[in-house]
């Protein structure tokens, strides 16, 4: 039988990242050690107390049994009571959140519910690439809005043309973001809402990195509106819990519905046992504090060798990226690549790969790499001393 892809998986490239591990697989293969900045997976344990509350939730829920989609009472409460503690917003666990097996397939599937064929899906660039693989499977159009220095990296919706906006049916927003570490404070949230209610457009904001900060801590959108609002967020950065699978969404009790129906027709709930040790995450910051305060330390360790080696200054104000500007007259291919000669072996992620250019734009990764700040503040140590060598 011959494997034929459909028009809308042959339409889509290889993911960005399966290159960064190809990169590390060849530099292994030689005998080199890399340090890996390359993919933004937390390499730091789940703490112990969430581990130790999901090992309790294995042998208190016995019987196994479909978990529930929207996720347990529990989990919605604890949801709504860390909102409310860290946001001061009001969410109702009956119908304004429903849990999600992490943001990855909440962002991609929410398309399906909303997005009918050919409606606009306006898109961050540089941004997470399920918002625009999730609308073009969904018979969307991703419409990239890039996000520019000079603006701090906050979308300009005059850029958007007029006859763009009319047809847009989604807005993706992503604050504090990934990959440039801008936050977004109440005047730009203020003008998204004004911009989307102006064209009926549904606002998604993802709000993955709302606890990695380094000053202020980041407000979210629902401080400004709830209505016409789905905010997606997850537990994978603020408490290490990638392989766990668990995050939410929030906000609009109408998109939160369509969500539901749409989850349930498509994935099914995260184990309920997963649920309960995001319920002991949920009720502890010390952790999140601590990591926060691991990212900082690395950020400056790293920020500071890049400055030695000559590079601007890009410290960023949140998230565990760091948006480094490329020396003058070189590709971010060139200076990644640069990076990986056996003496650096620093791996990073080129900004031309995880974003694109349009006919609208030049692709606004060019002229930057990418550093996730995942590996230990020892292996952070070592690499920054092997960049602070360098001369641009
Ligand atoms: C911007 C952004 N949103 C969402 C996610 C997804 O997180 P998860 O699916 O693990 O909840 C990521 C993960 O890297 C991300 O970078």
């Amino acid at each position: 039988m011959s494997g034929r892809a459909s028009k809308r998986l042959e339409a889509i490239g290889s993911y960005a990242f399966e290159e960064v591990d190809r990169k590390v697989e060849e530099l292994k293969l030689r005998g080199i050690d890399p340090i890996d900045f390359g993919v933004g997976d937390p390499t730091a344990p789940t703490p112990q107390l969430i581990r130790e509350a999901a090992v309790r939730g294995v042998e208190m829920r016995k019987s196994s049994g479909y978990p529930s989609y929207i996720g347990t009472l529990e989990f919605r409460t604890a949801v709504s009571e860390w909102v409310g503690r860290r946001f001061s917003v009001g969410i109702d666990p009956a119908g304004e959140v429903s849990s999600t097996i992490g943001s990855k397939e909440a962002v991609f599937n929410f398309h399906e519910g909303v997005v009918d064929p050919g409606d606009i899906v306006l898109c961050p660039s540089p941004g997470y690439p399920p918002y625009t693989r999730g609308a073009m499977f969904a018979e969307g159009v991703p419409f990239q809005v890039p996000l520019r220095p000079e603006k701090g990296f906050l979308m300009d919706f005059g850029e958007i043309p007029e006859d763009v906006a009319r047809r847009a049916k989604v807005l993706w927003l992503n604050y504090p973001n990934s990959p440039t570490g801008a936050v977004a404070d109440e005047s730009f949230y203020r003008e998204a809402v004004e911009f989307a209610r102006r064209y009926d457009i549904i606002i998604a904001s993802d709000e993955a990195y709302s606890e990695i900060y380094f000053g202020e801590p980041p407000i979210s959108i629902l401080n400004v509106s709830k209505q016409g609002v789905l905010v997606f967020n997850s537990l994978s950065k603020r408490s290490a819990m990638t392989c766990y699978r668990i995050g939410w969404v929030m906000g609009d009790p109408e998109l939160v519905r369509l969500f539901r129906k749409t989850k349930t027709n498509i994935d099914s709930g995260t184990a309920t046992f997963i649920q309960d040790a995001a319920v002991a995450a949920l009720g502890d910051e010390t952790h999140v504090q601590g990591f926060r305060e691991e990212y900082r330390q690395k950020r400056d360790i790293l920020c500071a060798a890049l400055a030695k080696a000559g590079l601007e200054d890009c410290t960023p104000a949140s998230t565990l990226y760091v948006w480094q500007r490329v020396p003058e007259g070189m590709s971010c291919v060139e200076f990644a690549t640069a990076l990986l000669e056996d003496s650096v072996a620093v791996v990073t992620t080129p900004g031309s790969w995880i974003s694109e250019s349009t006919a609208e734009c030049r692709n606004p990764g060019e002229g930057y790499v990418r550093f996730a700040l995942v590996p230990t503040l020892d292996d952070t140590r070592r690499a920054a001393q092997r960049i602070a060598e360098l001369r641009f």
